[in-house]
């Protein structure tokens, strides 16, 4: 198979650990028999210094044409002081919506022999395996109006959603749900939000369609407490942009590192594929990132946009192999020898 990606290795660590996925990827390609076409996509930061939007229109037509994009990570702090749209989030922002991108998949589980590393007591993490289903392309992160007026001392965001954009990603989310034990929490602010009772209708309303899933509300500062005390609980989260951009970096203690979980963000076309940490400025250019996140966001890549379940499960076998080896990175505590992100991308590969 003949598989075309758009590379947007972006800001901080992102170069880096898109690099270490392009080795597995190749390693991939190899073992399989797949003839691998990419392109280098300037976006964020990266684009801003080349004298260019944060979201050039040429790397959008360019991720359009293909099936998949992988992403390292967008975000330099020397462009804070533009205003947000302008700013390198601005241009992740608007590549999801320009794609369309509004389901956002980030599983979070317990790698065995990690259990005992995180932060969490290891009986309290040992089996989590989660799927946290975030809305991406509506709520307080696109409503509008918006403003900040220094000058009146004052500065509003608008929280918006449809009965379509509810009804579209809680099917996504019922739909993740058959593939796995059939347990959805729906995570909102209802006793206090419009958006989020509106959000609780359609969740029941879609609800009607899985009689076999079991579907449970819980409210958002409840299920932030929960995630921590009794993550096995826990199997698809359904929840608005907000609301799961924080909880899928807290879920990311269950794991034992952020630099550990993948994301994939599915719409009607293509799809965009990125590990959940940021461009990590304070450790960008030592080859220090942990490259699995994005190495699993690979495996994710080729199995939503080009069906290849065998080689996203290879992928996926090969980051684990490789942890029980006690390969790690410096953000993962181990006894064994500290791997930079390069050589940790190539243990991954060589176990492809
Ligand atoms: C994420 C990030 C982004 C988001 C930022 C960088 C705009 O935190 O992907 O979770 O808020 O979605
Ligand atoms: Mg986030």
């Amino acid at each position: 198979m003949k598989l075309d990606i758009a590379l947007i290795p972006g800001d901080g660590v992102g170069p880096e650990v898109v690099a270490a996925a392009c080795d597995v990827l190749d390693a991939m390609a190899r073992r399989f028999g797949h003839t691998v076409e990419t392109t280098t996509q300037l976006m964020g930061g990266a684009a801003l210094r080349a004298g260019k939007p944060a979201l050039p229109p040429e790397t959008l037509a360019a991720c359009r044409a293909v099936p998949a994009t992988l992403l390292g990570a967008v975000g330099d702090p020397a462009f804070d002081h533009l205003p947000s749209k302008e700013r390198p989030e601005g241009g992740l922002l608007a590549i999801r919506k320009g794609l369309g991108v509004f389901a956002n998949l980030r599983p979070t589980r317990i790698w065995p022999g990690l259990e005992e590393t995180g932060p969490l007591k290891s009986h309290i993490a040992r089996g989590a395996d989660l799927l946290i289903v975030r809305e991406l392309t509506g709520g307080l992160y696109f409503g509008e109006p918006r403003q900040i007026d220094r000058q009146a001392g004052e500065a509003f965001n608008t929280m918006r959603y449809s009965v379509g954009e509810i009804d579209r990603i809680a099917r996504v989310a019922f739909d993740a749900a058959r593939t796995r034990r059939k347990q959805l929490t729906s995570v909102d602010k209802a006793n206090v939000l419009e958006t989020s009772q509106l959000w609780r209708a359609v969740v029941n309303d879609v609800a009607k369609d899985y009689p076999d899933v079991a579907v449970q509300h819980m409210y958002v500062d409840s299920c932030a407490m929960a995630l921590v005390t009794h993550p096995t609980r826990f199997d698809v989260i359904l929840t608005e942009n907000l609301f799961g951009d924080i909880l899928s970096d807290e879920a990311a203690v269950i794991a034992g590192s952020i630099g550990l979980l993948p994301s994939a963000s599915l719409g009607a076309g293509p799809g965009l594929y990125e590990p959940v940490h940021g461009s990590a400025p304070d450790i960008a250019g030592q080859d220090k990132a942990n490259p699995l996140g994005t190495i699993a966001s690979l495996a994710m890549l080729l199995r939503y946009s080009f069906g290849l379940q065998a080689e996203s499960d290879r992928i996926d076998a090969a980051i684990g192999e490789t942890l029980a080896a006690g390969d790690r990175t410096a953000d993962l505590p181990g006894a064994g020898a500290t791997l930079g992100c390069r050589e940790m991308g190539r243990r991954v590969a060589a176990r492809i």
